[in-house]
């Protein structure tokens, strides 16, 4: 700072932008273009304290409008809460941005995976990796949800018996979300199973390292670790290197693996999509076998890490907001209980037949990504000028924005807009098949009716037009989104077939805080007690896995 005030023109606040300029390597950028877009001019304060960014963004938006800029200090970025303007961004013009500062923030980690990828290796990536995903793969996923839910349930059993039987089980479901969310996404991805619900491990404790880090770096303002020494005398970066190593270690071994254990009957089940005969139904198994000359170890690498971080958290804080919501809302309660009650029956498990019934399930899940999206806010930087679409409100023009802008299209906004959803704080997953006259609705924006979709079967960001957009859109929206709904519809039916869920602290303990997903900032525990009602079967199964942990 000292250098830099005596650089420039003797001015302290402008000496510390351009340390803070050179430090951070281009993540501050403060000539966005965008001239006239209205500003909200921040508050450092306001990034830094309690109150999660993206809160902060919502009440902005209710002031600046549907595209406003955010000035804080040396940064500007561009907030994004119109539908149109966002549909523009995600599928209009989606190859004119890319993941500007969360690239930078997560390529460390996931290397050239999906999510961070510059858009060359994105499309062989995205073309290599999208087939995988295919109706008998979710088929073969199915009975493997089944048996790690089947472990969260032994796990509230045995807690109910310690308590003794009347007393019911005390947990963290926060916590245990993300233990099953764990163990599905190892299992689902590259056959490895973590054990999570059960057990501690190294590889544990270094995946929860990265995300941790990750999850640090997202929210921090000034990116400090690209400076090389960091690694070796900032005690967090240190840590952060050697979880990774664990993790890296790992995953090369499943990667090794893989290649050498390719079977030639498993190579003809899969090409004959014949997943009943498949040994290793998982992602690497199909990557390696029916894509293995496309990449090196390390883009397998970077592929498994990304999805590993990608659909773990974010399928958890779904199912962990979905319980806080349900818990709170007996009406929904009672409703989602009468449909599971009524599609499965005594029978101990779901199958993909039933869970194509469970729509209410299905709702309520959306409604939970609604009012709780994950992540909160999409980040994007223009590669080129650009002109955004003029808006459902604002600038009837449109704004031109320069090359290197900032965008951040902000999720949250979108799905609590008071101009798109009525009464958009409460929780209603009829909303997503309700009929009204838009008379009704006074303050919407118009033309623009992203409730009353027709169908509560699979509210999305087509039937909304860019309102509802829990899995992005545009290319490259989400590759897992049918793999974490049918997770966590298997996963709700389940619990709730079993048991009944009651907060054990009041709501506003439970509190928020956000890194790359949204997740309460004191954990949520639970009640938990059997339901008298039903005599549900277990099924004492466990997933199958080739590779176990080292
Ligand atoms: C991308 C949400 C589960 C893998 C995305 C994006 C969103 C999202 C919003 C778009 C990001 C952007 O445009 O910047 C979610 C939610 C999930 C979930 C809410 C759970 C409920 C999963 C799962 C997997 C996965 C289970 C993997 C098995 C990915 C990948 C991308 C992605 C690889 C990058 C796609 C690309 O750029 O081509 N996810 N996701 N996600 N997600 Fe998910």
């Amino acid at each position: 700072i000292v250098y830099a005030y005596f650089k420039g023109k003797g001015n302290l606040k402008d000496g510390l932008s351009r340390v803070l300029t050179e430090v951070s390597q281009g993540y501050f950028q403060p000539n966005v273009g965008g001239e006239n877009i209205p500003i909200a001019e921040g508050e450092l304060s306001d990034l830094a304290g309690d109150e999660p960014l993206f809160k902060a963004l919502y009440k902005w938006f209710l002031e600046s409008g549907g595209v406003f800029k955010l000035v804080f200090g040396p940064k500007a970025f561009i907030v994004v809460s119109d539908p149109v303007v966002v549909r523009h961004l995600l599928k209009e013009n989606a190859f004119n941005y890319d993941k500007g500062v969360l690239a930078e923030i997560l390529e460390p980690i996931m290397g050239k995976g999906l999510i961070p990828a510059d858009l060359e290796t994105w499309k062989v990536r995205r073309r290599a990796v999208v087939p995988a995903f295919h109706k008998q793969y979710y088929e073969a996923m199915a009975s493997m949800f089944v048996a790690c839910t089947e472990r969260t349930c032994q796990k509230i059993e045995s807690t109910i018996h310690q308590g003794g039987q009347g007393a019911g089980a005390m947990l963290n479901m926060e916590a245990e979300f993300l233990s099953l969310g764990l163990d599905i996404i190892g299992l689902g991805v590259f056959n490895y199973d973590f054990g999570s619900i059960t057990s501690e491990s190294p590889v544990i404790k270094a995946v929860y390292g990265v995300l941790k880090e990750a999850e640090h770096r997202s929210t921090f303002y000034i990116p400090y670790w690209n400076i090389p020494i960091t690694k070796y005398v900032v005690p967090r970066q240190v840590k952060f290197h050697a979880d990774l190593a664990v993790i890296n270690e790992c995953l090369d071994g499943l990667i090794r693996n893989a290649k050498e254990t390719r079977q030639e009957d498993d190579y003809e089940a899969l090409q004959n999509r014949d997943y009943s005969n498949v040994k290793d139904p998982s992602l690497l198994r199909f990557l390696v076998d029916m894509r293995g000359e496309d990449a090196t170890n390390k883009q397998l690498r970077d592929d498994l890490m990304t999805m590993l971080i990608a659909g773990h958290e974010t399928t958890a804080a779904v199912l962990t907001w979905a319980m806080y919501c349900i818990a709170q809302n007996p009406d929904v309660e009672a409703k989602l209980l009468a449909e599971i009650d009524s599609v499965m029956g005594d029978l101990q498990a779901p199958t993909m037949e039933d869970l194509k019934k469970l729509n209410y399930v299905r709702a309520s899940l959306a409604e939970s990504l609604r009012l709780y999206p994950q992540p909160p806010i999409l980040i994007r930087r223009a590669l080129a000028d650009d002109t955004l679409p003029a808006g459902l409100k604002g600038d009837p023009k449109g704004y031109p924005i320069g090359k290197g802008a900032d965008l951040f299209i902000s999720v949250w906004n979108l799905h609590h807009s008071p101009h798109l959803w009525r009464d958009p704080e409460v929780f209603r997953p009829e909303r997503f098949s309700e009929k009204f006259q838009n008379s009704e609705f006074k303050g919407k924006w118009a033309g623009y009716n992203p409730e009353a979709l027709g169908s509560a079967l699979y509210p999305n960001e087509v039937a909304s037009d860019f309102a509802f957009i829990p899995f992005g859109g545009g290319a490259r929206k989400c590759i897992g989104d049918q793999f974490a709904l049918f997770e966590a519809s298997v996963a709700l039916a389940m619990l709730l077939q079993r048991y009944t869920f009651r907060l054990a602290v009041p709501p506003s303990q439970v509190g928020m805080a956000t890194g790359a997903t949204i997740h309460t900032a004191n954990g949520m525990p639970m009640k938990i007690v059997r339901r008298t009602s039903t005599a549900v079967k277990s099924t004492q199964a466990e997933p199958r896995a080739v590779s176990t942990l080292s």
